[in-house]
């Protein structure tokens, strides 16, 4: 009697150890493969992130290294990086974002910047601001698109024959205008205007990237004090923006993105507001900036390809025709160009989400507050699913190639749950602006330039400006 009491009364502490162990353990031991910390907790594996290059080059290694699921500690933040397409499908539906990986960033969006805005306050602003990316906002977008291509178009062909044109300076001044006078009133007119922003805009940009590498300045060297100046200017040129809107309201039909902002004053009290539309100017110019600069890039070393997407411009819409709504389902073959250079860019290397609950992920437990890093850069050049990952090939975005593919190999624009607001509005743009610019122009690389090279930052950029020469088409 006594032995079966002492058996049972071992089973059950043996149960219930096994309880509280499996319970409590997944929060304190993560089980998934990957690095330990450098040396001390607090920089985690920063220093290995350094020497990598950058966090996307870094995830390339590691995922090498470990697997599609793998771990590593962000600082004193236990992390988990996931790199393959059912992985990024298991995630498909999670709003959340672990704030703590865009905290350097805060700076410039602002704190109450929809980047740091989870749950069901960000789900609101989000379906709250959504509509104004909308099919049919956009619509009413694209005669404003071919005005301003147009308008690059007198431009550049107003210089001398064999002139040096630096793409991106271009590139960026376009989508800075292309998405200024369509979601945010008329401020940004003139170029000079333009060049400030983006001129400030990259000084603040270069400044954060360092710091994520934790070079962190003084605080009151000159480098500082210009990183604040020039904070200030572009809240400053925001501000503005905001002020003439108020000042000259639209009419009802030309309602924008700032509208909705200034409307909705219990989402949106002043503070929310501004940085709100710092987040969105910024997210927007200069992802669909450097997009449309990566692929005039490619498409200048490829002349085959930029033939074909001149021929199709001329198919759709002839050598002078408006570019309209109902003309972009025609525009296969431009398509096909854009998301090549999604991919070859690596655009947008990195997102990331967060849960309240654990989550099985990959086989593992994921303890509820993980970091999960979605290594949408690592995936895009998987040569299991891209072969020759390195190589501009738009047939990989044949109707046939895209149908044989995981749906989730291909996700430039972050996962469903929280997809890019913008998406839809960087398709249209690019397509006006880049059928435009190449049915005015043959582009080729100036000779001599250095090998571009990727720097992957939070966004893609070339290190260098980037050179081209342009002739016109008879
Ligand atoms: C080629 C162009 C673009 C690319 C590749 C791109 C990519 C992305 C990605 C990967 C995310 C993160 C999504 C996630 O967390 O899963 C994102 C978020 C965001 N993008 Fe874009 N984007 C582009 C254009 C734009 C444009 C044109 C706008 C503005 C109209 C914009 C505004 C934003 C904003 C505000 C967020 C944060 C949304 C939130 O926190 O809920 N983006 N973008």
């Amino acid at each position: 009697m006594i032995t079966t009491i002492t058996f049972v009364a071992a089973f059950v502490a043996i149960v219930l150890i096994a309880f509280v162990y499996f319970r409590l353990k997944p929060s304190k031991a993560p089980t998934v493969p990957g690095l330990q910390p450098v040396d001390s907790k607090k920089k985690g594996n920063l220093p290995d992130i350094k020497a990598a290059g950058s966090l996307h080059e870094f995830l390339v290694k590691l995922h090498k290294q470990y697997g599609p699921i793998a771990s590593f500690w962000f600082g004193p933040t236990f992390t988990v990086s996931v790199a393959s397409p059912d992985l990024l499908q298991d995630l498909k539906r999670t709003f959340d974002r672990p704030l703590e990986l865009f905290r350097l960033f805060e700076p410039l969006f602002g704190p109450d910047s929809i980047q740091y805005c989870n749950g069901t306050e960000g789900k609101t602003r989000r379906k709250t601001t959504d509509p104004a990316f909308s099919h049919d906002m956009l619509r009413h977008f694209c005669e404003n698109f071919n005005k301003l291509g147009e308008e690059a178009v007198s431009k550049l062909a107003s210089l001398p024959q064999d002139e040096h044109i630096p793409i991106c300076q271009n590139t960026l001044t376009l989508t800075i205008k292309g998405l200024s006078q369509t979601s945010f009133g008329a401020y940004f007119k003139s170029d000079d205007m333009c060049h400030k922003f983006q001129h400030n805009y990259e000084l603040c940009w270069h400044e954060m990237e360092r710091r994520v590498d934790g070079d962190i300045p003084e605080g009151n060297s000159e480098r500082q004090k210009r990183f604040i100046e020039s904070l200030e200017t572009i809240k400053g040129m925001v501000k503005n923006v905001v002020r003439l809107r108020r000042e000259s309201p639209p009419q009802p039909h030309e309602r924008a993105f700032i509208d909705i902002l200034i409307d909705h004053t219990d989402i949106y009290p002043e503070k929310t507001l501004l940085d709100d539309a710092v987040t969105y100017m910024i997210g927007g110019f200069h992802t669909s900036g450097h997009l449309l600069a990566w692929t005039l890039y490619f498409l200048a070393k490829h002349k085959d390809e930029q033939e074909k997407v001149f021929q199709e411009v001329i198919s759709v819409v002839g050598r002078d025709g408006l570019i309209g709504p109902e003309d972009f389902g025609e525009f296969v073959y431009i398509r096909q160009v854009v998301n090549e250079s999604l991919r070859l860019s690596v655009l947008a290397p990195w997102g990331a989400r967060v849960q309240e609950i654990d989550v099985h992920l990959g086989g593992y437990i994921i303890p509820k507050g993980t970091p999960v890093i979605t290594a949408l850069g690592v995936v895009l050049q998987d040569e299991t699913i891209w072969p020759l990952p390195n190589k501009f090939d738009p047939e990989r975005f044949s109707e046939e190639n895209v149908r044989q593919r995981h749906q989730f190999a291909f996700q430039p624009f972050g996962l469903p749950g929280r997809i890019c607001p913008g998406y839809r509005f960087a398709f249209y743009e690019l397509t006006v602006f880049l059928a435009i610019l190449i049915r005015n122009f043959k582009w080729s690389l100036v000779e001599g330039q250095p090998e571009v090279e990727r720097v992957h930052g939070f966004v893609t950029a070339p290190k260098e400006e980037i050179w081209a020469l342009i002739e016109k088409r008879e």
